[in-house]
């Protein structure tokens, strides 16, 4: 080894040693002819001083260096004199007096200071990501991840799953976005599709006999990216067989307080609370509520209904709803320009407008207090507990659109008002998801998960009298806001599976194709079998509170699906081209 010692290992107690240590150049002082490094590695950071007294020779090669170069020092570790202690850092008791100094690579000027206070703006450190990944918040977050797939191997060895890898070259899976395709040199014209997930072959594996299977498992899905999305990400996919739904929620539970206790040391309360899909909706608007804080939405529907607000009173006339929530104490918090930017931005999600109320004096005090009768003000502060000082907000509109607008809005408010501690971890499941929804583009009811999730027994009987109400066997855990896993109970019985794709409009002809082999697997003996995947990069964004997913992946691809440090995707050569028997027809520029 080139070095005795990592620069995080060493304290007091090594004082007097001899040591060897390697790193990085941090930062470079020259004092009245001693030089000091901070040398810095994947550990820490220790000082490291020349002497010329020491050695001449490395006292002038010292003189040499900058930030990011590449050096060996050897020496003394030794206790700073009391003047040089520094507080601030681990290390700041000691320091190693170099004899020898070995330069191993010099670096070029950095684009910008790994460690320095600036954060560059991210093109920059996505272009040059392995700077980057010398930042201290990307080495926890890789620290994290791979701590989180330990905790995972651990955790699922010990109940006897086995972890086995399924083809990245494989058939396109059905989980909804578009498939990256690789094409065939053996098969001109024929593509694989990588896999959006392993679903159909963690199937397949409960049909050959595995019987309890978890795969930390890279899915490809080429969709709309988002701050929470990339076309490249990870799964923890999991089966098993012969279980329930309630075994797969028990043995999630006990996977997500071993991640917990792996990263945060608590232990947390099991089992994790559940709401069904139609109460989240109801109470928070969205299936994936944060539940860091409360705000849950109330409905005024009733009040609306005879009121003189000409607007609420249409919406209930037609069919709608009012409902809103109690930002409290936000009264004075929130001003006009800013209301009127919330309402704004509420139109995005398809509001027509906000209304809103400040509680003043046991009254409502807003621009259209005017059209509601003294009663009907005291009904609707009793209706979302206001207290002087409180700011009601509303919307009125058809269901879907007053709960998307509201459930957004709770989360910014929550967020702004600081609701909630952004370190929180709140983990909870959503179950009872519905089974199909209908398209009105597509003229079809289409699957909400996808093809293979079971229907609530009680439902079987619903398909040709009321589908829309038909529950799935699906769940989803949701933690801080985000959807952190998904899965179901699936269809193991060929019968079902196809009257599922008859209903959802998919020919027999075309499951054949797509899924044949499934349906046929299903033909040989399918044990009762249930399963569900975590999104891994999530967990890590959640457990260091950051929004951003990039910053959890090693090389992450940009919003519009580059690598900016390779320069991925880029064109091929003609003959790889030919080779595979691909014409590319690009429109004129
Ligand atoms: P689903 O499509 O819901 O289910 O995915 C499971 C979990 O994966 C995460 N996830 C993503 N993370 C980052 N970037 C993306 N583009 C992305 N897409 C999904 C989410 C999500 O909850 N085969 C089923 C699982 C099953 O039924 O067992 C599936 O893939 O956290
Ligand atoms: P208007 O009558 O359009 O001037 O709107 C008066 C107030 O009602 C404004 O604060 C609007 O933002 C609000 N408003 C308008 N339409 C709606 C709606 N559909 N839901 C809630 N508030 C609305």
């Amino acid at each position: 080894m080139l070095r005795s010692h990592h620069c995080g290992e060493l304290t007091t107690e090594h004082a007097d040693q001899q040591v060897r240590v390697c790193g990085w150049v941090d930062s470079y002082r020259d004092h009245g002819g001693l030089i000091f490094i901070d040398l810095r590695d994947r550990y820490g950071l220790l000082q490291v001083v020349f002497d010329p007294k020491d050695s001449a020779e490395a006292h002038q090669l010292a003189g040499t260096l900058r930030n990011e170069d590449v050096i060996q020092a050897n020496g003394v570790l030794s206790l700073r004199p009391a003047d040089r202690v520094n507080p601030k850092i681990p290390s700041g008791k000691i320091e190693v007096r170099s004899k020898e100094l070995i330069l191993h690579n010099k670096s070029k000027t950095p684009p910008f200071e790994p460690t320095g206070d600036n954060i560059p703006n991210e093109e920059l450190r996505l272009k040059y990501r392995y700077i980057d990944l010398r930042r201290p918040h990307l080495q926890e977050a890789m620290k994290l991840r791979h701590q989180l797939c330990h905790a995972t191997r651990e955790y699922f060895n010990a109940l006897d799953f086995l972890e086995i890898e399924t083809p990245i070259m494989g058939k396109s899976t059905p989980e909804g976005a578009r498939d990256y395709l690789v094409p065939s040199r053996v098969h001109p014209g024929e593509f694989y599709a990588l896999p959006q997930s392993p679903q159909l072959y963690k199937q397949l594996l409960m049909v050959g006999g595995m019987d309890r299977y978890y795969q930390i498992a890279r899915c490809f899905r080429d969709e709309d990216l988002r701050a929470d999305r990339q076309p490249e990400f990870t799964q923890i996919d999991v089966e098993m067989s012969f279980v329930e739904q309630e075994d797969i929620l028990t043995t999630i539970d006990g996977l997500v307080a071993a991640m917990v206790k792996s990263v945060r040391g608590i232990d947390i309360q099991l089992p994790l609370p559940r709401l069904t899909h139609a109460e989240a909706v109801e109470r928070f608007g969205n299936d994936k509520p944060d539940m860091r804080f409360g705000m849950e939405l109330s409905d005024i529907s009733d009040i609306a209904a005879s009121c003189g607000f000409g607007v609420f009173k249409k919406t209930i006339e037609n069919g709608g709803r009012v409902r809103g929530l109690n930002a409290k104490g936000a009264a004075e918090k929130y001003s006009r320009k800013m209301i009127d930017e919330l309402t704004a931005w509420v139109g995005d999600f398809g509001a027509k407008g906000l209304a809103f109320f400040r509680v003043k004096e046991g009254a409502l005090d807003s621009p259209i207090a005017k059209f509601f009768s003294e009663d009907e003000q005291k009904a609707i502060i009793e209706k979302l507990d206001g207290e002087n000082g409180d700011l009601l907000f509303f919307v009125a509109d058809q269901p879907a659109v007053v709960s998307a607008a509201l459930a957004n809005l709770r989360v910014r408010l929550g967020r702004e008002l600081k609701l909630y501690d952004p370190m929180d971890v709140n983990v909870l499941w959503v179950v009872e998801f519905p089974l199909y929804s209908w398209s009105a583009e597509e003229n079809r009811w289409q699957a909400e998960h996808h093809p293979f999730c079971y229907p609530n027994v009680e439902d079987l009987g619903k398909f040709d009298t009321d589908p829309g109400s038909m529950r799935a066997q699906s769940y989803d855990l949701v933690c801080n806001g985000y959807e952190a896993a998904s899965g179901s109970v699936r269809v193991h019985d060929p019968i079902v599976q196809q009257k599922i794709f008859d209903f959802i409009g998919i020919k027999e002809e075309e499951a054949e194709e797509r899924f044949g082999f499934l349906l046929n697997a299903l033909r040989y003996g399918a044990p009762p079998h249930a399963g569900i995947a975590l999104g891994l990069d999530r967990w890590i964004m959640i457990f260091l509170a950051n929004d951003n997913i990039r910053d959890v992946i090693a090389f992450p691809k940009t919003q519009k699906a580059s690598d900016l440090m390779t320069d991925a995707p880029s064109r091929v050569d003609a003959v790889q081209l030919r080779d595979l028997s691909i014409k590319v027809d690009l429109p004129e520029e």
